[in-house]
């Protein structure tokens, strides 16, 4: 009693609503919950029409399409596949997941993507591709990338998981690559919950991703649909990586809402860089002009004197949700590297991630970048600016 609470600004906040719901509602009278019916072929069809590609593979979420793309790009024991170090580490996961070793490539300083020379140093007689990945929304260099593995013959993957709605020299984010992953996660531009796909210009890619994500065998809507008792025979070790039929409904819907959404969250970055475009012990994210990004998070690289614990505690204290960017993954023990990625390394011990989502009001911004100003100054070890 008495004491006023504070409404909190969460970090993420996806935007669902009516028109979702809707598209939920018209699945259930369908009676096709499940993968590969109706809406997931639909939700492929929108989605290999607005990348210009000839196929996109609906499935659960983008670790199953990098898993998918790898096993279709033969990638076995033995090999080894460069990965982008400084980001969620899917990539480098994936490639454990098919026996190969990752070896990790350093990144550019100013965006976060992976830096094309530190690839090129790392080519040798055992790899055989690299994942690049748009890192938090942020494409990539895929002409650079792109020219290298060509003259090396080397596979590209761009793990798009962030970046729907970006683009890199006029082309979007998911047609950068001749192979392509999207996550459809909560905290991604749009969303189905879990969710991911799959895009590629070649055929035989994507039929044997498709193959793989359900269990080794067709459609068994496709099936159901044949006069006739044909028994599908399984022809592959396959997964269970469908995207249900629900899931890809909801992202139908949202699929037509990526401009719509991507535009708010502009306006929530140009909003923090006006606000904090002055603050010395904060370094704003770097948009270089042949690119746009997608703004999946919004990331700070706090000066070095700051006590970067100390400000999300206080931001936290305050109900306002942050995170610590993403992660340098050769430091991550699960992958025993002995390498060195030192400018991943910095980046994941000095960024902070403070909420960016669609629905935040400029007072909420407002409310964020005040509050963060204070514990800047409060918490920043002395004779920094
Ligand atoms: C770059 C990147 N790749 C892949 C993933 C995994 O996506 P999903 O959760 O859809 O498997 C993430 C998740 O955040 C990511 O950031």
């Amino acid at each position: 009693m008495g004491v006023k609470t504070v409404d909190a600004i969460p970090l993420v906040r996806p935007s669902l609503g009516e028109q979702e719901l809707a598209a939920v509602a018209r699945v259930f009278s369908s009676g096709w919950p499940a993968g590969q019916g109706p809406s997931g072929k639909a939700l492929e069809a929108d989605l290999a029409t607005r990348y210009g590609v000839t196929d996109a593979v609906a499935v659960s979420n983008c670790g199953a399409a990098l898993h998918l793309a790898l096993l279709a790009l033969g990638v076995t024991a033995g090999d080894e596949v460069i990965v982008a170090d400084y980001t969620f580490p899917a990539p480098a996961h994936a490639v454990r997941y098919v026996g190969a070793t990752p070896v990790f490539a350093d990144v550019r300083p100013d965006t976060g993507t992976v830096d094309p020379r530190a690839v090129a140093d790392l080519i040798g007689p055992r790899t055989v591709g690299v994942i690049a990945v748009d890192t938090l929304g942020m494409p990539a260099d895929y002409d650079e990338l792109n020219a290298l593995t060509d003259r090396y013959g080397l596979f590209l993957v761009e793990d798009a998981a962030c970046a729907i709605g970006a683009t890199y020299r006029g082309r979007p984010a998911g047609a950068l690559a001749p192979v392509a992953c999207l996550s459809f996660h909560g905290r991604k531009g749009i969303t189905s919950g879990e969710g991911g796909a799959l895009l590629t210009t070649d055929p035989a890619l994507a039929a044997d991703a498709r193959l793989r994500s359900s269990f080794g065998i067709g459609s068994i809507f496709d099936q159901a649909q044949i006069v006739g008792l044909p028994i599908p025979e399984f022809t592959e070790i396959g997964y269970n990586y469908k995207l249900s039929d629900i899931a890809a409904a909801i992202l139908q819907v949202q699929l037509t809402r990526v401009e719509e959404l991507l535009d708010r969250r502009r306006l929530v970055a140009a909003h923090y860089g006006q606000l904090l475009a002055d603050e010395e012990l904060v370094t704003l994210p770097v948009v270089p002009d042949d690119r746009t990004h997608a703004w999946q998070s919004y990331l700070l690289t706090l000066h070095p004197d700051v006590d970067r614990a100390a400000i999300a505690t206080e931001l936290r204290a305050h109900g306002i949700g942050c995170g610590h960017g993403t992660w340098a993954s050769h430091q991550q023990p699960v992958y025993d590297s002995s390498q060195h990625c030192p400018v991943s390394a910095d980046l994941a011990r000095r960024n902070i991630a403070i909420p960016m989502h669609a629905e935040l009001t400029p007072g909420q911004v407002e409310r964020v970048a005040e509050t963060l100003r204070t514990a800047l100054h409060s918490h920043t070890r002395a004779g920094a600016a």
